[in-house]
């Protein structure tokens, strides 16, 4: 298949850029390179793929409608796979006119090149962040997600409007996939995982934000991938699907966890909790074990070790 993956240098993005090439897809990765965390590290990312002849690497901006039409024009894409964004919780609340820009207008952007060139299928990465604080455990995808808590969460609840109109007027296949808090190595350094390893590594104090029982549901990303991969090989139409590990961890279990890994103490800085956090994600991923195939099978303590172990490889 021939494969466009918007954000292809960044965490998930070179990750299933890898994948496919694994498995004999063409891919083009279209990335900007911003500097929300350090372009360097994308460039690390992405290098591993950029040794194969099927892997072409554009630099430029999801907001330049021209730049993807001339991307597009040149290639028969089958599938279109938009993980670019900008991706931080509490960031978007300082640059909320920065988040529309590039995930809605940019979302809008790629629906048209799918529409204009005829490519069928369109993935999107939507988030948990979507749920808000809904009540129901484990969120459902069919849960009322009119509710969100930061400018993050509306522009990808947004992102999902977008598909569905995109396959109502035009046929378009979409699946907007809701990722729930993904990690691993390439890791983003922005998320808790990351930075906590990093903090407590070199002996500074973690921040830790409320009383350490706000819980997320973390999910290895090599379950993400296998996740994106099956959306990109199925034609379903419309739908919205989880992608997460359905079981959370606390702030405190999580620090634990790490604190394992290292085999060094945390120091603990605590804080307030921050507007926009949520308090609690969980997935129910039974639409997704049925509609993918998906079977989550990394625990968290798992994950966490080899994310460990990857982060002292490269330091
Ligand atoms: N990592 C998670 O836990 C998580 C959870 C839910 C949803 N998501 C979504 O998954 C997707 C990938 O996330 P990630 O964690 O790999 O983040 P990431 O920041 O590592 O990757 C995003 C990539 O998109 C690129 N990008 C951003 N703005 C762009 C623009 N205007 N034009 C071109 N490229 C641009 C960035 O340079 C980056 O390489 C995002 O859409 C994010 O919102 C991630």
């Amino acid at each position: 298949m021939r494969i466009l993956v918007t954000g292809g240098a960044g965490f998930i993005g070179s990750h299933l850029a890898d994948r496919l090439l694994a498995r004999g897809d063409t891919v083009v990765a279209v990335d900007d390179f911003n500097d929300y965390y350090d372009p360097a590290a994308k460039q690390r990312n992405i290098a591993g793929a950029l040794r194969s002849a099927r892997m072409t690497l554009v630099k430029g901006d999801i907001r330049d409608a021209a730049l993807l039409e001339r991307v597009c024009a040149a290639r028969a894409f089958d599938v279109i796979v938009h993980l670019a964004a900008r991706a931080g919780v509490r960031p978007s609340l300082e640059q909320p006119l920065l988040y529309e820009d590039v995930n809605c207008r940019g979302t809008l952007n790629l629906l048209e090149c799918a529409r204009r060139h005829g490519i069928r299928r369109f993935v999107f990465a939507s988030s948990s962040s979507v749920y808000g604080n809904v009540r129901e455990i484990p969120f459902r995808e069919d849960a009322r997600i009119d509710r969100p808590v930061s400018p993050y969460a509306a522009t990808k609840a947004a992102g999902e409007l977008y598909c569905h109109n995109y396959h109502h007027l035009y046929g378009i296949s979409a699946t907007a996939l809701r990722f729930f808090t993904v990690y691993g190595p390439r890791g983003r350094p922005d998320m808790a995982i990351y930075k906590f390893t990093d903090l407590i590594e070199r002996g500074a104090p973690v921040p830790f934000y409320g009383d350490g029982s706000t819980a997320r549901d973390y999910t290895y990303y090599t379950d993400i991938i296998a996740g994106v991969e099956a959306a990109i090989d199925r034609d379903l139409g419309f739908e919205i699907i989880n992608l997460g590990e359905s079981r959370t961890t606390t702030l405190a279990a999580l620090v634990a966890i790490i604190e394992r890994a290292l085999g060094k103490p945390a120091g603990i800085h605590p804080l307030p909790l921050q507007p926009g956090d949520v308090l609690l994600t969980c997935a129910d991923v039974s639409k997704a074990r049925r509609l993918l195939d998906y079977n989550p099978s990394t625990t968290v303590e798992e994950g966490v070790a080899r994310f460990v172990e990857w982060y002292r490889r490269r330091q």
